[in-house]
């Protein structure tokens, strides 16, 4: 069987460096090296579980495709579309709907986390839980079973969500005829590094700690400057393996340049040196990406024809098969 490398981004936030190490760059390597098929979509229906304000959901659609074109991805190589564009796919999530069983989704660590969230407020467990919220898994599901994925890159956080997609394509090949479906598997890159942000926390959005991919180098400058680190002098040894700095560093550099500055740490390199060191690695590697995400986003009809180019060549696979699945559940 060949293999099928699908992955979906929630397009929510503005992304920022911790993106870029932990998912976007090595996305980005990898359907470059790779000869899968490889498809890369836009999670725009699954944003709205998220926020709804249709100017927020529009804009961060948006700029999240301008971010991976920027980037370097290749919409030759890899199917990049819409969710939206593609509407098999909520007719394919209703065709799951049925054959899902409730209690699988009452498993879901999402849907659950809420629910405790809600009873240790002393609130109602289904305080502002929405379907789209509790039903979030089958949507995802489909959005795999849909091009018949067979791997999919993901955080350890989705990991469930992957094996739930396995789940019900098991099901419904149970159910309709073995083979109608692919059963897909997690891929999860143990060594993906995981940015620390500004305050010494994880680099969250949530947290409010992050540094934003493609603010101005000026910006960019500014939240470096805000790293936390500690009192010690220039001139004292300084541990790199403790240090935000030193990690986001080692995030940017080859071995060679790590080796050399864990030695400027020992020799007591001050803070305010190596942020300025900091800065010049990332800006190094960002200038470029920078400026043709300006570019891209000051002439954003580029960035709708790939997708609707992406759509094109998504749909010759949907169209057909969703037919195949409408036929083997009766209603062709
Ligand atoms: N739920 C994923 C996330 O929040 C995004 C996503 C949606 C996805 N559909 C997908 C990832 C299908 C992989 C495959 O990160």
């Amino acid at each position: 069987m060949s293999r099928v490398t699908l992955t979906g981004i929630t397009t929510t936030g503005i992304p920022h460096l911790g993106n870029y190490v932990g998912a976007i760059r090595p996305a980005i390597a990898a359907s470059n090296a790779s000869s899968d098929a490889c498809f890369l979509f836009l999670a725009d229906y699954h944003a709205l579980i998220k926020a709804s304000d249709p100017k927020v959901i529009q804009a961060s659609r948006t700029e999240i495709a301008a971010t991976w074109l920027a980037c370097g991805l290749d919409p030759e190589k890899v199917v990049f579309y819409r969710q939206s564009d593609i509407p098999e796919i909520p007719q394919l999530t209703w065709l799951l709907t049925c054959v899902c069983a409730k209690g699988l989704m009452n498993r879901a660590h999402a849907y659950k986390a809420a629910v405790q969230d809600n009873i240790d407020a002393g609130n109602d467990e289904d305080k502002a839980i929405t379907m789209g919220l509790f039903s979030y898994p089958i949507l995802m599901a489909a959005d795999i079973l849909m091009f018949r994925g067979t791997h999919v890159p993901v955080g350890r956080d989705q990991i469930q969500h992957i094996e739930m997609a396995a789940d019900l394509a098991q099901r419904f090949n149970h159910i309709y005829g073995e083979g109608l479906m692919t059963v897909p598997e997690a891929v999860v890159d143990d060594n993906m590094p995981l940015l620390t942000g500004l305050d010494g926390r994880k680099m969250s959005k949530s947290y409010g700690n992050t540094i934003p991919l493609f603010d101005t180098e000026k910006k960019l400058r500014k939240a470096v400057n805000k790293i936390v680190t500690n009192s010690l002098e220039p001139g004292e040894p300084k541990d790199p393996d403790t240090s935000t700095l030193f990690e986001i560093y080692s995030a940017f550099a080859n071995a060679e340049e790590i080796a050399n500055i864990r030695q400027a740490y020992a020799d007591g390199i001050a803070w305010g040196e190596m942020k300025g060191v900091l800065f010049e690695k990332i800006n190094a590697e960002l200038a470029e990406p920078r400026e043709r995400y300006a570019e891209i986003m000051a002439n954003p009809s580029q960035i709708e024809d790939a997708l609707q180019h992406g759509a094109q060549k998504a749909r010759a696979v949907s169209k057909p098969y969703i037919e195949e699945l409408r036929n083997a559940v009766g209603i062709a």
